[in-house]
C-alpha cells in the first residue's frame, strides 16, 4: 500500500467530526487501514487515526512493542479500532506525556481517564471491547480525540508542560502517543 501525507495542525480537516464507517470489509476500508499502519510505521508513531491523512472516518490504529528506554509505558498489542466508545470507569485522571505527528516536534503534559472500558470494530466488522488503563488507555484516547476534531494541545491544562521537545530536559521524553 502506501504512505501517506500526515496532515499538521492548522490543517482545517483535523477539525471535523469524522463520520462512524458503515460498510466493513471492503476493499476501501481495508486499504485504507494498510495505508494507515505503513504511514503509523514509517514515522515510527504510536498510533494514527484516519483524519490525519486525510480521511474522516472513525478509524484509529495503535499499538507498539515494548521500548527498553520507556519501560513504564509497556506494550499496546497492534489494534484496529473502528466505530469507537470510550466509557472511563472511574473519574480518576492522570497526567503523561503525549507528542502527536500533526504537531511535530512538541510534547505536552495531558490529562487522561486512567482507567478506560472501550468497545468498537475491526475491518471485518467483528465487536470486541477492552478494559485498560495507563499507557494503553491514554493512547485510545488521543487517538479517538482525533476523530472528534480533538487535538492534545487543546487539552493540556498547565501551558508550562507543553513546547519543543529539543528545548525541555530529558525528563519530558515519554513516547509520543502518535
Ligand atoms: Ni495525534
Amino acid at each position: 500500500m502506501a504512505i501517506r501525507a500526515v496532515l499538521r495542525m492548522g490543517d482545517a480537516r483535523l477539525w471535523a467530526q469524522a463520520q462512524p464507517v458503515e460498510t466493513f470489509d471492503s476493499p476501501e476500508l481495508h486499504d485504507l487501514v494498510a495505508d494507515m499502519e505503513d504511514t503509523m510505521r514509517h514515522l515510527d508513531g504510536a498510533g494514527l487515526a484516519a483524519p490525519q491523512i486525510g480521511v474522516g472516518r472513525r478509524v484509529v490504529i495503535f499499538g507498539f512493542e515494548q521500548n527498553p528506554r520507556y519501560p513504564a509505558a509497556g506494550s499496546v498489542p497492534f489494534t484496529v479500532l473502528i466505530n469507537p466508545v470510550l466509557t472511563p470507569i472511574s473519574d480518576e485522571t492522570e497526567e503523561g506525556w503525549e507528542g502527536c505527528l500533526s504537531v511535530p516536534g512538541l510534547r505536552g503534559s495531558v490529562p487522561r481517564w486512567r482507567h478506560l472500558h472501550y468497545t468498537g470494530f475491526d475491518p471485518f466488522g467483528r465487536r470486541f471491547e477492552r478494559t485498560v488503563d495507563g499507557f494503553h488507555a491514554r493512547v485510545v484516547q488521543h487517538e479517538c480525540d482525533h476523530l472528534d476534531g480533538i487535538l492534545y494541545p487543546m487539552r493540556i491544562k498547565d501551558f508550562t508542560s507543553f513546547g519543543f521537545i529539543d528545548a525541555f530536559g530529558p525528563e519530558s521524553t515519554g513516547l509520543p502517543t502518535d
